[in-house]
Protein backbone atom coordinates (compact mmCIF):
# COMPACT_ATOMS: atom_id res chain seq x y z
CA UNK A 1 0.00 0.00 0.00
CA UNK A 2 1.83 3.77 -0.74
CA UNK A 3 0.06 5.67 1.08
CA UNK A 4 -3.31 6.89 2.21
CA UNK A 5 -5.70 9.50 0.13
CA UNK A 6 -7.06 12.32 1.73
CA UNK A 7 -10.18 13.58 2.28
CA UNK A 8 -11.37 16.51 -0.60
CA UNK A 9 -8.32 14.95 -3.12
CA UNK A 10 -9.12 14.38 -6.43
CA UNK A 11 -8.26 11.06 -8.05
CA UNK A 12 -8.55 9.25 -10.90
CA UNK A 13 -9.67 5.86 -11.45
CA UNK A 14 -10.09 2.67 -13.77
CA UNK A 15 -12.96 0.95 -12.30
CA UNK A 16 -11.89 -2.56 -12.29
CA UNK A 17 -14.88 -4.31 -10.69
CA UNK A 18 -17.98 -3.56 -8.90
CA UNK A 19 -19.49 -4.86 -4.89
CA UNK A 20 -21.88 -6.52 -4.05
CA UNK A 21 -23.68 -3.11 -3.10
CA UNK A 22 -23.73 -1.97 -6.62
CA UNK A 23 -20.37 0.53 -6.40
CA UNK A 24 -17.24 0.79 -8.95
CA UNK A 25 -14.04 -0.54 -7.19
CA UNK A 26 -10.65 1.83 -8.48
CA UNK A 27 -7.08 -0.17 -6.49
CA UNK A 28 -4.25 2.50 -6.42
CA UNK A 29 -1.31 0.38 -5.52
CA UNK A 30 -3.43 -1.89 -3.76
CA UNK A 31 -5.81 0.73 -2.03
CA UNK A 32 -9.26 0.23 -2.54
CA UNK A 33 -11.86 3.24 -3.45
CA UNK A 34 -15.16 2.94 -3.75
CA UNK A 35 -17.22 5.22 -5.90
CA UNK A 36 -21.05 5.47 -6.60
CA UNK A 37 -22.24 5.64 -10.10
CA UNK A 38 -19.52 3.72 -11.90
CA UNK A 39 -19.21 0.79 -14.05
CA UNK A 40 -16.15 -1.80 -14.70
CA UNK A 41 -14.27 -0.80 -17.34
CA UNK A 42 -14.60 2.93 -16.84
CA UNK A 43 -11.82 5.33 -16.18
CA UNK A 44 -13.49 8.13 -13.81
CA UNK A 45 -12.09 11.35 -11.94
CA UNK A 46 -13.67 11.08 -7.89
CA UNK A 47 -13.25 13.28 -5.16
CA UNK A 48 -12.25 11.78 -1.93
CA UNK A 49 -14.99 11.95 0.52
CA UNK A 50 -13.96 9.01 3.08
CA UNK A 51 -10.96 7.87 4.21
CA UNK A 52 -10.59 4.90 6.35
CA UNK A 53 -7.39 2.50 7.20
CA UNK A 54 -8.25 0.23 4.17
CA UNK A 55 -10.00 1.77 1.75
CA UNK A 56 -11.83 4.67 0.85
CA UNK A 57 -15.05 6.47 -0.59
CA UNK A 58 -15.13 8.58 -3.31
CA UNK A 59 -17.93 10.43 -5.37
CA UNK A 60 -17.99 10.42 -8.73
CA UNK A 61 -16.89 13.96 -10.61
CA UNK A 62 -16.33 12.99 -13.89
CA UNK A 63 -16.46 9.83 -16.22
CA UNK A 64 -13.34 10.02 -18.01
CA UNK A 65 -13.75 7.12 -20.24
CA UNK A 66 -17.31 5.03 -20.07
CA UNK A 67 -17.77 1.32 -20.01
CA UNK A 68 -19.47 0.11 -23.52
CA UNK A 69 -22.44 -1.52 -21.53
CA UNK A 70 -23.10 1.85 -19.76
CA UNK A 71 -26.78 2.47 -20.62
CA UNK A 72 -29.28 5.70 -20.34
CA UNK A 73 -31.04 3.85 -16.83
CA UNK A 74 -35.14 3.43 -17.94
CA UNK A 75 -36.61 4.81 -14.74
CA UNK A 76 -36.00 8.61 -14.65
CA UNK A 77 -35.44 7.63 -10.25
CA UNK A 78 -32.94 5.47 -10.63
CA UNK A 79 -30.24 8.56 -9.51
CA UNK A 80 -31.63 8.98 -6.87
CA UNK A 81 -34.20 6.18 -5.75
CA UNK A 82 -32.38 3.35 -3.49
CA UNK A 83 -34.16 0.30 -5.20
CA UNK A 84 -32.35 -0.85 -7.98
CA UNK A 85 -28.65 -0.46 -7.82
CA UNK A 86 -27.55 -1.29 -11.53
CA UNK A 87 -30.39 -0.22 -14.30
CA UNK A 88 -27.17 1.40 -16.01
CA UNK A 89 -25.62 -1.06 -17.43
CA UNK A 90 -27.10 -3.71 -19.92
CA UNK A 91 -28.90 -6.43 -18.68
CA UNK A 92 -26.96 -9.59 -20.18
CA UNK A 93 -23.86 -7.86 -17.98
CA UNK A 94 -25.80 -7.53 -14.96
CA UNK A 95 -26.11 -11.55 -15.13
CA UNK A 96 -22.43 -11.92 -15.56
CA UNK A 97 -21.80 -9.61 -12.66
CA UNK A 98 -24.17 -11.76 -10.37
CA UNK A 99 -22.11 -15.04 -11.38
CA UNK A 100 -18.98 -13.17 -10.45
CA UNK A 101 -19.84 -11.94 -7.12
CA UNK A 102 -21.15 -15.98 -6.30
CA UNK A 103 -17.62 -17.08 -7.40
CA UNK A 104 -15.95 -14.30 -5.83
CA UNK A 105 -17.62 -15.15 -2.44
CA UNK A 106 -17.31 -19.21 -3.23
CA UNK A 107 -13.49 -18.67 -3.53
CA UNK A 108 -13.06 -15.92 -0.59
CA UNK A 109 -15.68 -16.86 1.97
CA UNK A 110 -16.25 -20.32 0.90
CA UNK A 111 -12.02 -20.97 0.51
CA UNK A 112 -13.62 -23.39 -2.33
CA UNK A 113 -11.20 -24.30 -4.83
CA UNK A 114 -12.02 -24.97 -8.84
CA UNK A 115 -15.51 -23.34 -8.37
CA UNK A 116 -15.18 -21.52 -11.56
CA UNK A 117 -16.84 -24.51 -13.49
CA UNK A 118 -19.10 -25.54 -11.53
CA UNK A 119 -20.65 -22.12 -11.55
CA UNK A 120 -23.34 -21.71 -14.66
CA UNK A 121 -24.12 -18.35 -15.81
CA UNK A 122 -26.91 -16.64 -14.24
CA UNK A 123 -30.47 -17.34 -15.76
CA UNK A 124 -32.56 -14.05 -16.56
CA UNK A 125 -35.72 -12.76 -17.48
CA UNK A 126 -36.48 -12.61 -20.66
CA UNK A 127 -38.65 -9.19 -19.85
CA UNK A 128 -36.77 -7.79 -16.83
CA UNK A 129 -39.40 -5.10 -15.66
CA UNK A 130 -42.89 -5.15 -13.69
CA UNK A 131 -41.67 -8.33 -12.24
CA UNK A 132 -42.28 -7.95 -8.36
CA UNK A 133 -45.21 -8.88 -6.79
CA UNK A 134 -44.96 -7.01 -3.60
CA UNK A 135 -43.84 -3.35 -2.98
CA UNK A 136 -43.49 -1.48 0.46
CA UNK A 137 -44.46 2.10 -0.21
CA UNK A 138 -43.29 5.14 2.64
CA UNK A 139 -44.99 8.09 2.83
CA UNK A 140 -43.55 11.34 2.70
CA UNK A 141 -44.42 14.17 4.84
CA UNK A 142 -46.29 15.97 2.18
CA UNK A 143 -48.41 13.19 1.76
CA UNK A 144 -47.00 11.78 -1.39
CA UNK A 145 -45.60 7.97 -1.72
CA UNK A 146 -42.79 6.80 -2.75
CA UNK A 147 -39.46 4.99 -1.76
CA UNK A 148 -36.34 5.81 0.44
CA UNK A 149 -33.65 7.34 -1.60
CA UNK A 150 -30.45 6.28 -1.70
CA UNK A 151 -28.72 5.29 1.59
CA UNK A 152 -31.10 7.46 3.58
CA UNK A 153 -34.00 7.82 5.21
CA UNK A 154 -35.86 10.23 3.25
CA UNK A 155 -38.15 9.32 1.15
CA UNK A 156 -38.39 10.36 -2.51
CA UNK A 157 -41.73 11.04 -4.11
CA UNK A 158 -42.27 8.70 -7.26
CA UNK A 159 -45.33 7.81 -9.48
CA UNK A 160 -44.07 5.20 -11.32
CA UNK A 161 -41.53 1.54 -10.89
CA UNK A 162 -40.30 -0.01 -13.48
CA UNK A 163 -40.14 -3.12 -11.26
CA UNK A 164 -43.12 -3.42 -9.43
CA UNK A 165 -46.21 -4.78 -10.91
CA UNK A 166 -48.33 -2.81 -13.36
CA UNK A 167 -50.32 -2.37 -10.85
CA UNK A 168 -48.34 -0.31 -8.89
CA UNK A 169 -48.96 3.18 -10.68
CA UNK A 170 -52.40 3.53 -9.91
CA UNK A 171 -52.10 1.91 -6.47
CA UNK A 172 -50.15 5.05 -6.16
CA UNK A 173 -51.99 7.26 -7.77
CA UNK A 174 -55.29 6.40 -5.96
CA UNK A 175 -53.62 5.77 -2.11
CA UNK A 176 -52.30 9.41 -2.38
CA UNK A 177 -55.30 11.11 -3.75
CA UNK A 178 -57.40 9.94 -0.28
CA UNK A 179 -54.30 10.73 2.19
CA UNK A 180 -54.47 14.16 0.88
CA UNK A 181 -58.44 14.54 0.45
CA UNK A 182 -58.26 13.36 3.87
CA UNK A 183 -56.24 15.21 5.31
CA UNK A 184 -54.70 11.94 7.47
CA UNK A 185 -51.68 13.12 9.64
CA UNK A 186 -48.14 11.37 8.20
CA UNK A 187 -46.07 9.35 11.01
CA UNK A 188 -42.42 11.09 11.27
CA UNK A 189 -40.08 8.36 12.13
CA UNK A 190 -38.12 11.26 14.81
CA UNK A 191 -41.12 12.47 16.85
CA UNK A 192 -43.02 9.14 16.24
CA UNK A 193 -46.04 11.14 15.45
CA UNK A 194 -48.57 11.05 13.10
CA UNK A 195 -50.72 8.29 12.49
CA UNK A 196 -50.14 6.96 8.62
CA UNK A 197 -46.83 4.95 8.32
CA UNK A 198 -46.91 3.48 4.51
CA UNK A 199 -49.09 0.90 2.14
CA UNK A 200 -47.48 -2.93 1.64
CA UNK A 201 -49.13 -4.60 -1.56
CA UNK A 202 -49.25 -7.41 -2.76
CA UNK A 203 -50.22 -8.71 -6.11
CA UNK A 204 -51.34 -11.99 -7.57
CA UNK A 205 -49.42 -12.20 -10.56
CA UNK A 206 -51.66 -15.24 -11.97
CA UNK A 207 -55.29 -14.33 -10.34
CA UNK A 208 -54.68 -10.09 -10.75
CA UNK A 209 -56.06 -10.11 -6.99
CA UNK A 210 -54.44 -6.90 -4.76
CA UNK A 211 -53.92 -7.04 -1.18
CA UNK A 212 -52.98 -3.59 0.11
CA UNK A 213 -51.92 -3.16 4.07
CA UNK A 214 -52.17 0.37 5.46
CA UNK A 215 -49.40 0.65 8.40
CA UNK A 216 -51.09 2.72 10.95
CA UNK A 217 -49.56 4.19 14.63
CA UNK A 218 -52.70 3.92 15.94
CA UNK A 219 -54.92 1.53 17.71
CA UNK A 220 -58.20 2.51 15.74
CA UNK A 221 -58.42 4.55 12.61
CA UNK A 222 -61.24 6.93 11.71
CA UNK A 223 -61.33 6.60 8.19
CA UNK A 224 -61.76 2.53 7.51
CA UNK A 225 -65.35 3.42 5.36
CA UNK A 226 -64.63 6.04 3.28
CA UNK A 227 -60.58 4.56 2.48
CA UNK A 228 -62.63 1.18 1.73
CA UNK A 229 -65.41 3.21 -0.55
CA UNK A 230 -62.30 5.24 -2.01
CA UNK A 231 -60.35 1.87 -3.12
CA UNK A 232 -63.34 -0.13 -4.49
CA UNK A 233 -64.11 2.83 -6.62
CA UNK A 234 -61.01 3.15 -8.01
CA UNK A 235 -58.53 0.56 -7.48
CA UNK A 236 -61.14 -2.39 -8.01
CA UNK A 237 -58.85 -5.78 -8.66
CA UNK A 238 -57.76 -5.05 -4.62
CA UNK A 239 -60.05 -7.95 -2.97
CA UNK A 240 -58.41 -7.83 0.47
CA UNK A 241 -57.50 -4.67 2.72
CA UNK A 242 -55.92 -5.20 6.12
CA UNK A 243 -54.50 -2.66 8.80
CA UNK A 244 -51.25 -3.11 10.19
CA UNK A 245 -51.49 -1.64 13.85
CA UNK A 246 -47.47 -0.76 14.22
CA UNK A 247 -46.63 1.73 17.08
CA UNK A 248 -43.33 0.06 17.36
CA UNK A 249 -40.25 2.88 17.44
CA UNK A 250 -38.87 0.54 14.82
CA UNK A 251 -37.66 0.49 11.05
CA UNK A 252 -39.77 -3.27 10.63
CA UNK A 253 -42.68 -2.44 8.27
CA UNK A 254 -45.27 -4.46 9.47
CA UNK A 255 -45.93 -5.44 13.07
CA UNK A 256 -48.00 -8.60 13.75
CA UNK A 257 -51.08 -7.24 14.33
CA UNK A 258 -53.17 -7.30 11.31
CA UNK A 259 -57.09 -5.84 11.29
CA UNK A 260 -59.15 -7.04 7.91
CA UNK A 261 -61.37 -4.31 7.23
CA UNK A 262 -62.63 -5.17 3.61
CA UNK A 263 -62.58 -8.42 1.61
CA UNK A 264 -60.54 -11.83 1.54
CA UNK A 265 -58.16 -12.83 4.36
CA UNK A 266 -55.70 -13.94 1.70
CA UNK A 267 -54.83 -13.87 -2.16
CA UNK A 268 -54.30 -16.57 -4.30
CA UNK A 269 -51.33 -16.91 -6.89
CA UNK A 270 -50.22 -19.98 -8.54
CA UNK A 271 -46.78 -21.31 -9.74
CA UNK A 272 -46.67 -23.97 -12.32
CA UNK A 273 -49.94 -25.91 -11.94
CA UNK A 274 -49.56 -25.34 -8.26
CA UNK A 275 -52.41 -22.72 -6.15
CA UNK A 276 -50.94 -20.91 -3.34
CA UNK A 277 -52.69 -19.35 -1.02
CA UNK A 278 -50.95 -15.91 0.94
CA UNK A 279 -51.67 -14.02 4.09
CA UNK A 280 -49.83 -10.37 4.78
CA UNK A 281 -47.34 -11.70 7.26
CA UNK A 282 -46.25 -14.94 5.40
CA UNK A 283 -43.25 -14.93 2.60
CA UNK A 284 -44.19 -15.61 -1.18
CA UNK A 285 -40.71 -15.21 -3.40
CA UNK A 286 -41.22 -11.48 -4.95
CA UNK A 287 -40.61 -12.59 -8.68
CA UNK A 288 -43.07 -15.34 -9.59
CA UNK A 289 -42.30 -15.89 -12.86
CA UNK A 290 -38.32 -16.34 -11.80
CA UNK A 291 -39.40 -18.50 -8.77
CA UNK A 292 -40.55 -21.05 -11.52
CA UNK A 293 -37.45 -21.10 -13.15
CA UNK A 294 -36.05 -21.60 -9.36
CA UNK A 295 -38.26 -24.21 -8.50
CA UNK A 296 -38.14 -25.88 -11.49
CA UNK A 297 -34.42 -26.22 -11.01
CA UNK A 298 -35.13 -27.87 -7.46
CA UNK A 299 -37.24 -30.50 -9.21
CA UNK A 300 -34.57 -31.00 -11.61
CA UNK A 301 -31.85 -31.35 -8.73
CA UNK A 302 -33.45 -33.27 -6.33
CA UNK A 303 -33.93 -36.23 -9.27
CA UNK A 304 -37.18 -37.86 -7.67
CA UNK A 305 -38.46 -41.23 -8.10
CA UNK A 306 -41.59 -40.99 -6.17
CA UNK A 307 -40.21 -42.98 -2.78
CA UNK A 308 -37.71 -40.11 -1.22
CA UNK A 309 -38.27 -38.36 2.09
CA UNK A 310 -37.56 -34.55 1.46
CA UNK A 311 -36.82 -32.11 4.34
CA UNK A 312 -37.81 -28.84 3.38
CA UNK A 313 -36.78 -26.70 5.60
CA UNK A 314 -37.51 -22.75 5.97
CA UNK A 315 -40.50 -23.95 3.79
CA UNK A 316 -42.74 -20.75 3.68
CA UNK A 317 -46.30 -21.25 3.03
CA UNK A 318 -44.92 -24.96 1.41
CA UNK A 319 -44.57 -23.87 -2.15
CA UNK A 320 -40.80 -25.70 -2.50
CA UNK A 321 -42.76 -28.98 -0.26
CA UNK A 322 -45.76 -28.80 -2.66
CA UNK A 323 -44.17 -28.73 -6.03
CA UNK A 324 -41.99 -31.92 -5.46
CA UNK A 325 -45.03 -34.00 -3.04
CA UNK A 326 -45.83 -35.52 -5.87
CA UNK A 327 -42.79 -37.07 -7.10
CA UNK A 328 -41.73 -37.69 -3.28
CA UNK A 329 -42.25 -40.32 -0.79
CA UNK A 330 -43.33 -37.98 2.36
CA UNK A 331 -41.56 -34.14 2.20
CA UNK A 332 -41.66 -32.37 6.31
CA UNK A 333 -41.77 -28.80 5.74
CA UNK A 334 -40.72 -27.00 8.59
CA UNK A 335 -41.34 -23.02 8.93
CA UNK A 336 -40.84 -20.40 11.94
CA UNK A 337 -44.11 -17.87 11.17
CA UNK A 338 -47.20 -19.09 12.24
CA UNK A 339 -48.74 -17.56 9.47
CA UNK A 340 -46.85 -19.23 6.76
CA UNK A 341 -47.63 -22.39 8.85
CA UNK A 342 -51.44 -22.22 8.50
CA UNK A 343 -51.37 -20.78 4.96
CA UNK A 344 -48.95 -23.65 3.81
CA UNK A 345 -51.20 -26.13 5.71
CA UNK A 346 -54.31 -24.56 3.87
CA UNK A 347 -52.12 -24.84 0.47
CA UNK A 348 -51.73 -28.62 0.91
CA UNK A 349 -55.37 -28.73 0.80
CA UNK A 350 -56.45 -26.42 -2.18
CA UNK A 351 -54.02 -28.77 -3.71
CA UNK A 352 -55.14 -32.17 -2.89
CA UNK A 353 -51.97 -33.17 -1.50
CA UNK A 354 -51.74 -35.56 1.43
CA UNK A 355 -48.04 -36.66 1.77
CA UNK A 356 -46.63 -33.55 3.21
CA UNK A 357 -46.17 -32.71 6.94
CA UNK A 358 -46.14 -28.98 7.77
CA UNK A 359 -44.63 -28.59 11.17
CA UNK A 360 -44.30 -24.84 12.71
CA UNK A 361 -40.51 -24.39 14.39
CA UNK A 362 -37.07 -23.72 13.95
CA UNK A 363 -35.37 -25.48 11.37
CA UNK A 364 -32.49 -25.95 13.61
CA UNK A 365 -34.70 -27.50 16.51
CA UNK A 366 -37.16 -29.58 14.47
CA UNK A 367 -34.79 -31.41 12.23
CA UNK A 368 -33.37 -33.08 15.76
CA UNK A 369 -37.10 -34.17 16.94
CA UNK A 370 -37.18 -35.52 13.52
CA UNK A 371 -34.38 -37.42 13.74
CA UNK A 372 -34.83 -38.27 17.59
CA UNK A 373 -38.26 -40.04 15.83
CA UNK A 374 -35.88 -41.83 13.63
CA UNK A 375 -37.17 -39.74 10.39
CA UNK A 376 -34.51 -39.13 8.36
CA UNK A 377 -34.30 -37.52 4.62
CA UNK A 378 -33.06 -38.64 1.50
CA UNK A 379 -33.20 -34.89 0.32
CA UNK A 380 -32.83 -31.78 2.66
CA UNK A 381 -33.58 -28.37 1.31
CA UNK A 382 -32.55 -25.14 2.64
CA UNK A 383 -33.69 -21.83 1.98
CA UNK A 384 -33.00 -19.73 4.73
CA UNK A 385 -33.28 -15.86 4.77
CA UNK A 386 -30.06 -13.76 4.62
CA UNK A 387 -28.55 -15.00 7.75
CA UNK A 388 -28.05 -18.28 6.36
CA UNK A 389 -28.40 -21.60 8.21
CA UNK A 390 -28.05 -21.58 11.99
CA UNK A 391 -25.03 -23.73 12.66
CA UNK A 392 -27.16 -26.61 14.91
CA UNK A 393 -28.68 -26.77 11.85
CA UNK A 394 -26.17 -27.66 9.12
CA UNK A 395 -24.36 -30.34 12.14
CA UNK A 396 -27.65 -32.11 12.11
CA UNK A 397 -27.80 -32.44 8.25
CA UNK A 398 -24.01 -33.46 8.58
CA UNK A 399 -24.76 -36.03 11.49
CA UNK A 400 -28.28 -37.16 9.67
CA UNK A 401 -26.07 -37.71 5.90
CA UNK A 402 -28.84 -37.52 3.63
CA UNK A 403 -28.03 -38.43 -0.34
CA UNK A 404 -28.34 -34.69 -1.02
CA UNK A 405 -28.53 -30.94 0.19
CA UNK A 406 -30.30 -28.58 -2.22
CA UNK A 407 -28.75 -25.28 -0.91
CA UNK A 408 -31.11 -21.76 -1.92
CA UNK A 409 -29.62 -19.00 -1.09
CA UNK A 410 -29.98 -14.94 -1.21
CA UNK A 411 -27.02 -14.08 0.03
CA UNK A 412 -23.99 -15.51 -1.86
CA UNK A 413 -21.75 -14.28 1.67
CA UNK A 414 -23.59 -16.58 3.84
CA UNK A 415 -24.37 -19.31 1.65
CA UNK A 416 -20.42 -19.58 0.87
CA UNK A 417 -19.86 -19.71 4.89
CA UNK A 418 -22.20 -22.59 4.98
CA UNK A 419 -20.95 -24.64 1.95
CA UNK A 420 -17.29 -24.52 3.37
CA UNK A 421 -19.03 -26.23 6.58
CA UNK A 422 -20.71 -28.49 4.10
CA UNK A 423 -18.24 -29.25 2.26
CA UNK A 424 -15.72 -30.38 4.80
CA UNK A 425 -18.76 -31.97 6.46
CA UNK A 426 -18.70 -34.74 3.54
CA UNK A 427 -20.44 -32.76 0.76
CA UNK A 428 -19.25 -31.79 -2.77
CA UNK A 429 -20.56 -28.92 -4.65
CA UNK A 430 -22.09 -30.82 -8.04
CA UNK A 431 -23.77 -27.38 -9.52
CA UNK A 432 -24.46 -23.66 -8.71
CA UNK A 433 -27.16 -22.06 -10.31
CA UNK A 434 -27.28 -18.31 -10.39
CA UNK A 435 -30.93 -17.36 -11.05
CA UNK A 436 -32.26 -13.50 -11.48
CA UNK A 437 -34.79 -12.77 -9.32
CA UNK A 438 -34.29 -9.29 -8.72
CA UNK A 439 -33.02 -7.84 -12.03
CA UNK A 440 -31.93 -3.85 -11.74
CA UNK A 441 -30.61 -4.55 -7.89
CA UNK A 442 -27.51 -6.34 -6.56
CA UNK A 443 -29.17 -8.92 -4.72
CA UNK A 444 -28.99 -12.44 -6.59
CA UNK A 445 -30.41 -15.73 -5.68
CA UNK A 446 -28.35 -19.14 -6.30
CA UNK A 447 -29.34 -22.64 -5.77
CA UNK A 448 -26.60 -25.03 -5.48
CA UNK A 449 -26.82 -29.20 -5.27
CA UNK A 450 -24.41 -30.47 -3.24
CA UNK A 451 -23.90 -34.56 -3.09
CA UNK A 452 -22.43 -36.55 -0.21
CA UNK A 453 -18.99 -37.61 -1.39
CA UNK A 454 -18.53 -41.42 -2.01
C1 LIG B 1 -36.24 -17.09 1.92
S1 LIG B 1 -37.73 -17.57 2.67
C2 LIG B 1 -38.05 -19.08 1.81
C3 LIG B 1 -39.47 -19.58 1.84
C4 LIG B 1 -39.83 -20.64 0.84
N1 LIG B 1 -38.84 -21.67 0.72
C5 LIG B 1 -40.17 -20.05 -0.51
O1 LIG B 1 -39.51 -20.38 -1.52
O2 LIG B 1 -41.13 -19.28 -0.59
C6 LIG B 1 -37.19 -18.03 4.26
C7 LIG B 1 -38.27 -18.49 5.19
O3 LIG B 1 -37.64 -18.98 6.38
C8 LIG B 1 -38.42 -18.62 7.51
N2 LIG B 1 -37.51 -18.74 8.67
C9 LIG B 1 -36.63 -17.84 9.16
N3 LIG B 1 -35.90 -18.39 10.15
C10 LIG B 1 -36.32 -19.66 10.30
C11 LIG B 1 -35.92 -20.76 11.13
N4 LIG B 1 -34.95 -20.63 12.03
N5 LIG B 1 -36.57 -21.94 10.98
C12 LIG B 1 -37.56 -22.09 10.07
N6 LIG B 1 -37.98 -21.08 9.25
C13 LIG B 1 -37.36 -19.90 9.35
C14 LIG B 1 -38.96 -17.26 7.16
O4 LIG B 1 -40.11 -16.95 7.91
C15 LIG B 1 -39.25 -17.43 5.64
O5 LIG B 1 -40.56 -17.89 5.44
Amino acid sequence: MDRLYKKGEIVTLNIEDISSKGEGIGKYNGYTIFVEGVLPDEKIRAKITKVKSNYAIGSLDKIIEQSKNRRTPPCVFFEDCGGCQIQNLEYKEQLKIKRKIIVDALERIGNLKNIQDKVKSTLGMKEPYEYRNKAQYKVSQDATLGFYKKKSHEIIPINHCKIQSGQSESTMKYINEFIQKNNISIYNEETHQGIFRGVVERVSNFNNEVMLIFVVNVKKIKFSKELIEHIKKYLPNVVSIYININMNKTNVVLSKTNKLIYGKEKITDSIGTLKYEISPLSFFQVNPIQTKVLYDKVVEFAELTGVETVFDLYCGIGTISLYLAKNSGRVYGVEVVEEAIKDAQDNMKLNNVDNVEFTLGKSEEKIVELLKQGIKADIVIVDPPRKGCDEKLLDAIITMSPQKVIYISCNPATLARDLKVLNVGGYNIEEVQPVDMFAHTMHVETIVALYKKD
